[in-house]
């Protein structure tokens, strides 16, 4: 069988990063370098600050430590790295595109056709190259044609290994991961030496049985679906939460209910203000275009319909901040806990809280926000990313404090935008205190004890309650 002893990894974003740190970890006697475009990006992955790693997550500091300098390397280096490596990674990004066909809702994938282009020049022997980054199905042809067409006799194989970790608990997914999925060409000696190839990898720590096999095909597709399914199970309880607010039936009792159901289960039914993350949005839009152009509307309506109802649920959530407040936030000081998408990360990509502070921008409200791994000038770019307003507008409206207690003083309401643990645990009375009466709390994430809370004097409103 084909021993890897050099990776290269293309993209050292929130996928390449800790994917890359992993296998360096669990393999050290496999050179892994990852490479990336951005300079700043390597010089953090470098830094001996492990606190200034780009990347946030559990345990990746300790992944990093042990490994890096070691046989994991993080390089601006692409070409040389390309050269020596016998795998190569594309884990670059593949947003949503913003420009000409499909714009708003296909894949950009420049990147990868740039990252594919870029091996066939530089390669000077046999590369088995594996998609990491998520991709529309049938990505694997264009670059197996970029790669045939590039002259030189050299054989390439192309894998798709998407990647099913999911932010906030990247390291603990990788190194326990419920599957791998690896998708190649099985029809040829060559395709099936590629596929053990990148098996024999995983199997330094995960047992065989969890390595599932398919065409490239299914891979790539896998992928859209796991993500499409994910997400609708969120948008499923979410549009259940609205009927539950209007029957007095409470969603976290029906969730728990329906969850004890072995055939569905309990994950993935947590009523929410909305999800967001780089991934449901984008993949699913993706899976919509990719249906419409293959003129399945019917398919394309059912999945639009888990999109449409998490922007229902992001503007509701807004909406109800509005009414209870008499119907005007024109001016009033609007506390944020929260700005990241989820727990436990400080990407904000497509955070619902962005969408939420947009609205009520719209109202004229006053924003303060307290999270604690993003930063105010992140902040801001997530707002005038939206361009809905002039940027000064948005920088006059909303600021961001270090301190919890700080951001809800003198605020006539508290939106909870992201579940941290820490918000459970705050002195809610001291908060109370220091607040406007009558005193709201909106609870997007259903985590404070809305009972105590209400003792205290506050007027709660929770999701799908
Ligand atoms: C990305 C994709 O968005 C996702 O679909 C896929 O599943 C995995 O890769 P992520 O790692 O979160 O996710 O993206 P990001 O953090 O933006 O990292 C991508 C990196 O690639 C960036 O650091 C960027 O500088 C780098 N890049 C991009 C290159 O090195 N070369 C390029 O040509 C383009
Ligand atoms: C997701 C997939 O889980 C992962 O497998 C894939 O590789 C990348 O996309 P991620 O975006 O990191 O991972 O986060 P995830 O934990 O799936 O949460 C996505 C969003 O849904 C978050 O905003 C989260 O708060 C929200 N969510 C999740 C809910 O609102 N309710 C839930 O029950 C679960």
């Amino acid at each position: 069988m084909k021993k890897i002893s050099k990776i290269c990894c293309i993209g050292a974003g929130y996928v390449g990063g800790p994917t890359m740190a992993v296998i360096a970890s669990k393999c050290p006697e496999i050179k892994v370098t990852v490479v990336d475009v951005n300079p700043e990006r390597i010089a953090r992955w470098n830094s001996d600050n492990l606190d200034e790693l780009p990347v946030y997550e559990p345990g990746l500091k300790e992944v990093v430590a042990g490994a890096r300098n070691r046989n994991l390397f993080f390089s601006t280096d692409v070409e040389q790295s390309i050269r020596e490596a016998e795998m190569i990674f594309i884990s670059v990004n593949t947003p949503t595109k913003t420009y000409g066909k499909g714009k708003g809702m296909a894949a950009d994938l420049k990147y990868v056709e740039l990252c594919a282009r870029q091996i066939a020049d530089v390669a000077t022997e046999d590369k088995i190259i594996v998609e990491k980054s998520t991709l529309p199905v049938r990505t694997a042809q264009t670059i197996r044609t970029i790669m045939e067409n590039c002259g030189k006799h050299i054989n390439f194989q192309i894998l798709s290994n998407p990647e099913f970790l999911a932010e906030g608990t990247a390291i603990a997914d990788l190194q326990n991961a419920d599957r791998v999925l690896i998708g190649g060409d099985r029809s040829t000696p060559e395709g099936r030496e590629a596929i053990d190839a990148l098996a024999s990898i995983y199997e330094h720590w995960l047992s065989p049985d969890k390595i599932l096999r398919t065409n490239l095909w299914s891979s790539e597709l896998s992928k859209l679906t796991a993500n499409a399914f994910l997400a609708q199970r969120v948008s499923s309880i979410n549009s259940i939460s609205a009927l539950c607010e209007m029957t007095e039936a409470d969603v976290d009792e029906v969730a728990g209910a329906i969850g004890a159901d072995s055939r569905i289960g309990s994950k993935f039914l947590k009523a929410s203000v909305g999800f967001g993350g780089s991934c449901f949005q984008k993949d699913i839009l993706n899976l919509v275009y990719i249906c419409k152009s293959l003129g399945l509307n019917d398919v394309a309506e059912y999945w639009q319909g888990v999109i449409d109802i998490n922007n229902y649920q992001k503007r509701r959530f807004a909406e109800k901040i509005v009414t209870s407040l008499f119907n005007t936030v024109a001016g009033k000081k609007i506390a944020f806990l929260g700005w990241a998408f989820k727990k436990d990360t400080n990407d904000t990509r497509e955070t619902a809280a962005m969408y939420v502070a947009d609205y009520l921008l719209d109202e004229t409200a006053n924003i303060t926000v307290y999270d604690p791994k993003v930063t105010q000038t992140q902040m801001l770019t997530d707002l005038n990313y939206l361009a809905t307003r002039e940027e000064s507008k948005n920088s006059a409206m909303l600021h961001s404090v270090k301190d919890p207690y700080e951001a809800c003083k003198d605020a006539h309401a508290v939106a909870i935008l992201t579940e941290w643990d820490e918000f459970k645990g705050y002195d809610w009375q001291k908060i109370y205190d220091n607040m406007k009466k009558p005193a709201f709390v909106f609870d997007g994430r259903n985590i404070v004890d809305a009972e105590k809370l209400r003792n205290i004097g506050f007027k709660v409103s929770q999701i799908g309650k």
